[in-house]
Parts: structure tokens; C-alpha cells; sequence
């Protein structure tokens, strides 16, 4: 008795209670935990404490952060929450997660992170406007890509890879402004890219590998992401030439096209950028098809890219030298 008196905090709801109290509601919607992660959950020690828990030392006492990755927890995710009022991330990457995210999180003003990958995990949150990083990887998402998240003003990135998002990528997510990271690969999304996205100027990394989406590049992608890193289109069908001005950006490390339907040459422009890392062009139509010595001479402008480990120019290539269409150093 004297030990439950000197542990349970009084019944008056202060209002760290309220954390508290939100934190066994969320601990009560899992359902299993072969770690025993929820078991330390408890009343001796204080939730500050917690597996997984940070606490802001700005707001006394009050969750700043609730991070349970790679945990083997099942269940769903409370909408209790929402009542965390200062917490800022929530990352709960690599569970069994399942169900709705619950709409609550939309109270949340302060929320500047959510990652909840490699879950099970359905449904829509519309009124995060302040988000900076959404992560819904690898889950079993099957609807469109919704437009309400051209609302998120703030939103840096944007990793929907791996889930089965279909039908078009909305318009509306060209009014983000600060976009930095778009990666939706591995879907079933078609149509064409809206031009919109491709002026999104601060875009390091866009991926839009292995969906069905189709329609050509625009011719001045290289002038409208100048600060692009990495860009991956593969396993798409994509037509049209392989716009000359990517060789316009000059941080260029990875130009990844391969499995489309570009047609015309390779441009050769592309051997100015001497941070290439990776360019990978096979399995489209590219080259004149009726001049294979002056293809092979193609080769001859990436001389000085001395950063190329893959360089996967022309199928004629692969005919002619089936064991260099690779050409990887070591
Ligand atoms: C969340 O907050 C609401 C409103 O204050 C309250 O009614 C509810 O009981 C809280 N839920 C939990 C699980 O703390
Ligand atoms: C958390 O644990 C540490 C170390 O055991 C202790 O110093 C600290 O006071 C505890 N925090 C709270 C809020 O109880
Ligand atoms: C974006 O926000 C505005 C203003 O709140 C709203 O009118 C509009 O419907 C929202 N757009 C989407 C696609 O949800
Ligand atoms: C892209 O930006 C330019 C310059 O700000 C503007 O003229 C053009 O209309 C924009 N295009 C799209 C598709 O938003
Ligand atoms: C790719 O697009 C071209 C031109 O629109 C079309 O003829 C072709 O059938 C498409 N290929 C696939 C695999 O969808
Ligand atoms: C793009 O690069 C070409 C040379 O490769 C150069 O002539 C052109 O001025 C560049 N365009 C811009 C907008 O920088
Ligand atoms: C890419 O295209 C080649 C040639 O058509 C095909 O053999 C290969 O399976 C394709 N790759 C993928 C991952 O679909
Ligand atoms: C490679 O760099 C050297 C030295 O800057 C230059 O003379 C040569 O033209 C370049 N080769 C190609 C193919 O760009």
C-alpha cells in the first residue's frame, strides 16, 4: 500500500498527466510485443523515461518525441495521441502497425516529422500543413496520392516508395516550394509527371522509378532543378530524347533511365559533369541505330567523368561488347 501511494501519481490531472495518460492509451492499443518493449510502459518509472520517449526540456515533462522503430510491435496506433500537444516526431518505422493513422495527429501543431514506414498502415491525414519530412514507405497504401499534400508548405520530403499509390501524381504537388526530396518509386502510379513538379527548384532527389508513367522530359529539367543529385526514372515508359541540360547541373551524381522508350542520341554534353556516379540508359532506343561505330565513339566524351562506376550508354553496346556494357571500376 505504502508503495502504490508513494508511486501513483494523484488523481488530479495535472497536466503532465496528460501525457502520461496518452502514453498508456497508445500502450493499450498494442497488441503484441514480443520484445517486451511495453512492459518498462509502467507506473515506477517515470514516462520521461520510457523506451522511446523524449520529453522537451523547453516544456517540462511534456513528449517532445516518440520513436519505437524495428520493434516487432503490432496493433494500432491510438488516436490518444493526438492529446501529445508539444510532441514534434513520431517515428514508428519497421512494425506491424496496422490499420487507420488516425486523424488526431492533425492536432498536432507542432508535428515536423512523421515516419511511419514499413508498416501495414491505410487512410489520410489532410490538416498536418506544417509537416517538414513524411515517410510512408513500404505499407499497403493502394489509393491516389492525395492532393492535400500539396498543402503542406513546409514539406521537405516526401517518401511514398513501395506501395501500390495509383492513378496519377496530383498537380498540386507542385506548390510546394522547398521540396527537396520526392521519391515514389516502386508503385503503380501512370499518367504523365505534372510539369508543375519540375519547378520545384531545390529538388537533391526525385524518384519516380518503376511505375507505368509515360510522357517526355522537359527539354529544360537540367535549367529547372539546378541543384538535383540524383534522379531516377527507370522501369517506366517514358519517350521522347533525354534532355541535353541535365548536363546543366553540374552536382549531378546519378542519372538512372534505364527500361523506357527514349529514342534519339545520348547526349554527350552529359561527359561534362565530372560528379557522375551512376548513368544507366540501357533497355531504351536510343542511338541512330545504323552507325555503330560513331555510337561506340560516344564513350570517348565520359573520358574525364572519373566518379563513373556504371555507365550504361546504348543496347548496340550490349550486341557489341556484351562484357563492358557495365564498365565498373574495380
Ligand atoms: C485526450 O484529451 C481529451 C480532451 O482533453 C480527453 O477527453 C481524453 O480523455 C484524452 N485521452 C486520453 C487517452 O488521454
Ligand atoms: C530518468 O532517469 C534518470 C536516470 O535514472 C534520472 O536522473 C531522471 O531524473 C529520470 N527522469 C525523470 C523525469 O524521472
Ligand atoms: C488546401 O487548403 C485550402 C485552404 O485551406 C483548401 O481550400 C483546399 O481545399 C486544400 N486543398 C486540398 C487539395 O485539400
Ligand atoms: C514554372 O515556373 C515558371 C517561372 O516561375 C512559370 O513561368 C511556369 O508557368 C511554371 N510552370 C508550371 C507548370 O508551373
Ligand atoms: C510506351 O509508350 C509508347 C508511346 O506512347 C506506346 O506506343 C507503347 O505501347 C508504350 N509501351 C508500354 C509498355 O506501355
Ligand atoms: C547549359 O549548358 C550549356 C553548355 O552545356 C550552356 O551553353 C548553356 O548556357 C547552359 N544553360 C544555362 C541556363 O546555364
Ligand atoms: C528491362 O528490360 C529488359 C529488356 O527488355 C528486360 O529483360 C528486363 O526484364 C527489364 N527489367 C525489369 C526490371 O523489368
Ligand atoms: C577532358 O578534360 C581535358 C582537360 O580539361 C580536356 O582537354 C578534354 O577535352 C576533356 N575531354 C572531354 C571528352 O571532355
Amino acid at each position: 500500500m505504502v508503495l502504490l501511494f508513494l508511486f501513483v501519481p494523484l488523481a488530479t490531472r495535472s497536466v503532465n498527466d496528460t501525457d502520461r495518460l496518452a502514453l498508456f492509451a497508445f500502450k493499450d492499443k498494442i497488441t503484441q510485443d514480443p520484445l517486451r518493449v511495453m512492459s518498462l510502459w509502467n507506473n515506477i518509472v517515470h514516462f520521461c523515461n520510457w523506451t522511446g520517449v523524449t520529453c522537451s526540456p523547453v516544456h517540462h515533462q511534456r513528449v517532445k518525441m516518440l520513436k519505437l522503430d524495428s520493434l516487432k510491435l503490432v496493433g494500432s496506433i491510438s488516436p490518444s495521441i493526438g492529446n501529445l500537444t508539444f510532441l514534434t516526431g513520431l517515428s514508428l518505422t519497421n512494425n506491424g502497425f496496422s490499420g487507420e493513422i488516425p486523424e488526431e495527429l492533425g492536432c498536432l501543431l507542432q508535428l515536423k516529422t512523421i515516419v511511419l514506414s514499413s508498416n501495414s498502415l491505410e487512410d489520410q491525414l489532410s490538416s498536418l500543413t506544417k509537416l517538414v519530412y513524411f515517410d510512408l514507405s513500404t505499407n499497403h497504401f493502394t489509393r491516389n496520392i492525395p492532393p492535400w499534400i500539396g498543402n503542406f508548405s513546409e514539406l521537405g520530403s516526401l517518401i511514398l516508395m513501395e506501395n501500390s499509390f495509383h492513378g496519377r501524381i496530383p498537380i498540386e504537388l507542385g506548390q510546394i516550394s522547398l521540396f527537396e526530396d520526392f521519391n515514389v518509386a516502386i508503385n503503380m502510379l501512370s499518367g504523365t509527371v505534372p510539369s508543375s513538379l519540375y519547378n520545384s527548384s531545390s529538388f537533391r532527389f526525385f524518384s519516380v522509378a518503376g511505375n507505368y508513367l509515360e510522357g517526355r522530359l522537359p527539354p529544360n529539367i537540367g535549367v529547372a532543378l539546378p541543384i538535383l543529385q540524383e534522379f531516377h526514372g527507370g522501369l517506366n515508359n517514358f519517350t521522347g530524347p533525354i534532355p541535353a541540360s541535365f548536363s546543366n547541373i553540374s552536382g549531378l551524381q546519378y542519372l538512372d533511365l534505364p527500361n523506357n522508350s527514349f529514342t534519339g542520341l545520348v547526349p554527350t554534353k552529359l561527359g561534362t559533369l565530372q560528379g557522375l556516379i551512376n548513368l544507366n540508359f540501357k533497355n531504351n532506343h536510343l542511338g541512330s541505330g545504323h552507325d555503330e561505330a560513331n555510337e561506340l565513339n560516344v564513350l570517348a566524351y565520359f573520358t574525364n567523368c572519373t566518379n563513373l562506376r556504371l555507365l550504361s550508354l546504348t543496347n548496340i553496346l550490349v550486341v557489341l561488347y556484351p562484357s563492358s556494357f557495365e564498365i565498373c571500376e574495380n
